[in-house]
């Protein structure tokens, strides 16, 4: 039986085609299906809405304090050492306007002109942005789904050079779906840690893991690596506060911890994080995991049913995600029946299918394009499924008969 809460009714559109921006229902036509940003169509769990109504009713909307409440500091820290065993005392947590504020304060305190930070390729085009901001250089380092650690160290190793300074690492992956094992992350870190390297943790997508597989945290590993180490968490994918801009950076090294800070002006002139986006975290983090668990419960349906029926499209190949709710098909053989003539290693083939699936089936969908993830990316889409069923049945029904006849088209298939 399907949770009200994830019902097809459940969907507020109206709302949606008002507020949902970044490539979504507020930014397209209205008969066009957006499975676009990574940002979930349901409303948020009942007791982030009751706190914020509660904290503005109060009518104190003051400066809060510059590094985040201590009840948000001593929320967050609460729930990394109970959801994933990580030693985090509340003074590690840093309040953030986003994951992505996260990151790119990160970068400022951490890096220089000239300094070079290995990043996956594919991954979120925000890595590779938020480095050159910085003034430093992204050095691509291929990845695919079943890498394992042996072959990403290797990787890794042979892109490696003096003025490499730090590893990015983005766990559960997007756009890949990977979910690391904890030998994987251990081995991977001793191999940085060994080479001098600072690494930066993303796990904004961590809550949204698909047994068997388990979210390991970097910095549970052990102290050494945690001190090398900072994690990247937000609210934006596991409890849907995309629209809050909130996150937090979680550092155990003091000195690092200190210089993060001073990057960000939280001390000097910025006065941290929006109180109320802080209290919905609080709510979140306290009261938001039976909501957190119906989703999950949702969005693996929802995995599998895309899986299924992206296995019925004629020369796409496909990974279900471990975790994540985004799935990423190769679509390079397929695309090929849009020109005749076309190079299978032209990059732009997804591009190509995504126009044509827009214009033909009035589905949006992200292509694995170079500016959206890397050149690891190309021959790919990018499907978002954190929807209801009945709108990614829609999505699927409209692009079936597109797909088909493509295929019938292309004299490869
Ligand atoms: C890997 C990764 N990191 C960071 C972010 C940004 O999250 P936030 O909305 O908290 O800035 C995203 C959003 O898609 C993401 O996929």
């Amino acid at each position: 039986m399907t949770n009200a809460l994830f019902s097809d009714d459940a969907v507020p559109l109206g709302l949606l085609r008002e507020r949902a921006f970044n490539l979504r229902w507020a930014q397209q036509p209205p008969d066009v299906i957006p499975l676009t940003a990574a940002d979930p169509d349901f409303p948020v769990a009942t007791a982030i809405q009751e706190q914020i109504i509660r904290y503005v009713r109060d009518g104190v909307l003051s400066y809060g304090p510059s590094e985040g409440l201590p009840q948000f500091r001593e929320a967050v820290a609460e729930w990394m050492r109970s959801t994933r065993q990580m030693e985090c005392p509340a003074e590690a947590v840093f309040a953030t306007d986003s994951a992505a504020a996260a990151i790119a304060v990160v970068a400022r305190a951490s890096l220089t002109s000239g300094d070079e930070v290995l990043i996956p390729d594919p991954v979120d085009f925000l890595f590779q942005h938020t480095i050159e901001r910085a003034g430093a250089r992204p050095i691509q380092v291929r990845v695919t789904p079943a890498m394992d650690a042996e072959e990403f160290i290797a990787a890794a190793q042979a892109h490696f050079t003096p003025r490499t300074r730090m590893l990015w690492l983005c766990n559960p992956h997007n756009p890949l779906g990977a979910v690391y094992s904890r030998e994987w992350l251990k081995q991977v870190a001793e191999w940085a840690l060994g080479r001098g390297l600072r690494i930066l943790s993303d796990e904004v997508w961590s809550d949204i893991v698909y047994a068997p597989h388990r979210h390991v945290s970097l910095a549970s590993l052990s102290p050494e690596i945690a001190r090398s180490t900072v994690t990247v968490y937000g609210f934006s994918k596991n409890f849907a506060l995309a629209g809050l801009r909130v996150g937090c950076v979680i550092s155990t090294d003091p000195e690092w911890r200190k210089q993060i800070i001073a990057a960000s002006d939280a001390s000097s002139t910025v006065f941290g994080v929006s109180v109320l986006s802080q209290i919905a975290v609080i709510a979140a983090v306290r009261e938001g995991r039976p909501w957190l668990a119906e989703f999950l419960r949702h969005l693996e349906k929802q995995r599998d049913y895309v899986a299924e029926r992206l296995s019925q499209w004629p020369g796409v190949t496909v990974n279900p995600p471990q975790g994540t709710y985004v799935i990423f098909p190769c679509v390079r053989h397929l695309a090929c029946g849009l020109d005749a003539n076309a190079d299978e290693s032209s990059g732009n083939e997804a591009e190509r299918l995504c126009e044509h699936l827009r214009e033909h089936a009035r589905v949006a969908l992200v292509p694995g394009a170079p500016r959206w993830f890397g050149p690891g990316a190309s021959g790919h889409l990018r499907i978002s499924f954190a929807t209801s069923r009945r709108i990614l049945q829609q999505a699927f029904d409209r692009m079936d008969p597109v797909i088909k006849k493509l295929a019938a088209a292309n004299q490869r298939l």
